[in-house]
């Protein structure tokens, strides 16, 4: 069970996988993944992993490993800890699921409690690696960091990119190569500074991109509306003005939004937090846009239906707050209706496709956020390229 093959060209060419390993009985394998999961805090009981979804993507290549001899130990990092070493991120619980699901695995504390893993630093390198006789890559969600634990074993040990890492690679890759067209992007989320590129990048392949979320407010502002005081990112409205000067006429934005009065407070708990109401797009001062609206809802969901391919990274809206989350569950149900293949990505997308119960109903679901979004902008990612460069690594013609 591979569904992965190995190919000449395209974005597996010249990655080495799990069969160009060599002979791995009674060997260590040190095995980088993402396990970076939402931890549970709940009120006087030990945190746990509140959604295991990158520990399962991850059991092919661990049982794999396990039924050709070899001894399996995995790294991963957990949060954002900067270097040191912090209790809030001990993957103790990560430890916990693991046993259950892959009895045997060992995994290694936080990679990032120590500064070298992000600094890629070779000593940090070296002492990794040190008594293994294999490294696979099956962090698809943090290829895109050249940090030491990513791009630095392969040049070290014979090196394998996983399974999952695999099928990522030639999803993520069909998009890039020759998508069913019409091919829609939907992007969201708050942040447009961080999704500018990949806008850019995007047009130049999509022939529809749908800008949802607190990241449209930008776009909005550019274009000359009144957003009130949604979310608008100062230093970056020229920027989407000359996108939209270039593209507009396949930029799709919304028409009206969800939005709370002023004072109103956004969370799981709504009750008395403030009036809510439709607007188009001119937002009164103070009230800020929480959602697509409905008009704009049914607009997006029809160039999703009509898709030959949809790939979707970022909610609509706040949809852990319920009364902004019919922008994001009308954008879901499309996806997983549509006859097109979609892709969704990122961590909100996924979470809020699972709280609408249809994870199981779109083409794919990524363990990557980021790393898709940059192997979509630019065709390749650093654990990729770090592979590529592995002793074993297949010659491409
Ligand atoms: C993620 O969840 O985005 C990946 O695990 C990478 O984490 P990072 O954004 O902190 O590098
Ligand atoms: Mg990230």
């Amino acid at each position: 069970m591979t569904g992965v093959s190995r190919a000449s060209s395209g974005p597996l060419a010249g990655l080495p996988l799990l069969e160009d390993l060599p002979d791995l009985s009674g060997r260590r394998v040190l095995v980088r993944v993402d396990f970076n999961v939402p931890i549970g805090h709940l009120p006087g009981e030990r945190p746990m992993v509140a959604d295991d979804f990158r520990i399962r993507s991850a059991l092919p290549t661990l049982r794999w490993l396990r039924e050709h001899g070899a001894e399996v130990t995995a790294c991963s990092h957990l949060g954002r800890p900067k270097g040191k070493v912090d209790a809030r991120f001990d993957v103790a619980p990560v430890r916990e699921r693991l046993a259950e699901l892959a009895p045997g695995v060992d995994l290694l504390e936080n990679l990032r409690f120590s500064p070298g893993e992000e600094g890629n630093d070779p000593a940090f390198v070296d002492a990794l690696v040190d008594g293994f006789s294999a490294y696979v890559n099956d962090a698809f969600g943090s290829s895109h960091r050249a940090h030491a634990s990513i791009v630095g074993p392969p040049a070290r040990l014979p090196s394998a990119a996983g399974r999952l890492l695999a099928r990522e690679v030639e999803v993520l890759g069909s998009l890039l190569v020759a998508p069913a067209r019409p091919f829609v992007a939907l992007v969201g989320g708050a942040k447009v500074a961080d999704k500018l590129g990949v806008l850019r990048s995007l047009l130049t392949r999509v022939d529809t991109l749908v800008v949802g979320g607190g990241m449209a407010f930008t776009f909005l502002s550019a274009q000359g509306h009144r957003v009130g005081a949604s979310l608008v990112d100062a230093g970056h409205v020229e920027d989407c003005r000359a996108l939209l000067a270039e593209a507009g006429d396949r930029i799709l934005l919304p028409t009206d939004v969800v939005a709370l009065a002023p004072g109103g407070t956004v969370g799981e708990d709504t009750a008395g937090r403030g009036e809510v109401r439709m607007y188009g797009l001119e937002i009164p001062d103070g009230w800020r846009g929480l959602d697509i609206g409905p008009e704009s809802a049914g607009t997006f969901a029809d160039v999703v239906t009509d898709a030959g391919t949809v790939f979707w990274n970022g909610p609509m809206g706040a949809f852990e707050d319920d009364r902004f989350a019919a922008g994001t569950r009308a954008l879901a149900t499309a996806a997983a209706e549509t006859k097109g293949f979609s892709v969704v990505g990122g961590g909100d997308t996924v979470a809020a496709l699972d709280h609408m119960s249809l994870g199981n109903e779109v083409g794919y679901v990524s363990t990557g956020g980021g790393a898709s979004l940059e192997l979509l902008e630019h065709g390749d990612l650093p654990g990729l390229e770090a592979l590529r460069g592995a002793p074993n690594a297949p010659a491409v013609s």
